[in-house]
């Protein structure tokens, strides 16, 4: 029963963000969504039983579902990401923005995640590929994070949940930095540039956002 209703959450939180069943937005085995509080997610273990409540903190800001791959090149080529940068992808599920910054850019790559499996995923995929030294996945809440040293911060959230990091941005971020956010605008803020990557029936937004012009008024 209790996997029956979890089928149908899956279905129906897929609906949230794009590409959450379809091809190149595919959901990871063993992630489920639960039905009526997008807010909630169960990411399951082999056992196929969710992980103990302890290993969260914090508000859950979006489920869990990946960038394609496409769309984290689109993402990384238009924050023009070099070695010389921190790329902090806040709620960064199975890392795949942070490794893919460290492997083709040599960048350092943070990442905030509040769910405990997905942490250690990514982790096994930075020692995988020997990105270890770049590569860097704390766990716990994206709102608690310090984000000054970051200078490339990128977002895959609901949009009110970017409304709710919008200060903090706001607060820690230096001159110089970019946002990237894919699919919600950063609210209030005004884009430097503004770009569509189209996969299979699915239309992918991603919004580069330069600070301080994006929120700076004239
Ligand atoms: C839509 S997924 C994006 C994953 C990845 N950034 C990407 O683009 O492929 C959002 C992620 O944020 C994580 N998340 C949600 N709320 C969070 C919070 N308060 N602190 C840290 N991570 C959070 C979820 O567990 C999920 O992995």
């Amino acid at each position: 029963m209790a996997l029956l209703r979890w089928t149908v959450g899956a279905v129906v939180l897929s609906l949230f963000l794009p590409g959450g069943l379809l091809p190149g937005g595919l959901l990871p085995e063993g992630t489920l969504r639960e039905a009526g509080n997008p807010g909630v997610v169960r990411a399951q273990n082999e056992t196929g039983k969710p992980p103990p409540a302890s290993v969260r903190s914090g508000e859950q800001l979006a489920p869990f579902v990946a960038t394609p791959m496409l769309v984290v090149e689109k993402m990384l080529e238009m924050a023009e990401v070099t070695a010389r940068d921190a790329v902090y992808d806040l709620g960064s599920g199975d890392g795949r923005i942070l490794l893919r910054a460290a492997e083709k850019y040599g960048a350092k790559a943070v990442g905030v995640e509040m769910d405990a499996h997905l942490v250690q995923e990514s982790r096994r995929k930075a020692r995988e590929l020997n990105l270890e030294d770049l590569v860097t996945i704390v766990q716990g809440d994206l709102l608690q994070t310090n984000l000054k040293p970051a200078t490339v911060v990128t977002i895959y959230l609901l949009p009110e949940a970017t409304e709710k990091l919008r200060p903090l941005l706001e607060r820690d971020l230096s001159p110089g930095a970019r946002v990237v956010a894919h699919h919600a605008r950063v609210p209030g803020w005004r884009a430097a540039r503004e770009e569509a990557v189209r996969i299979g029936d699915n239309t992918h937004f991603v919004y580069l956002y330069r600070i301080p012009d994006a929120f700076q008024r004239n």
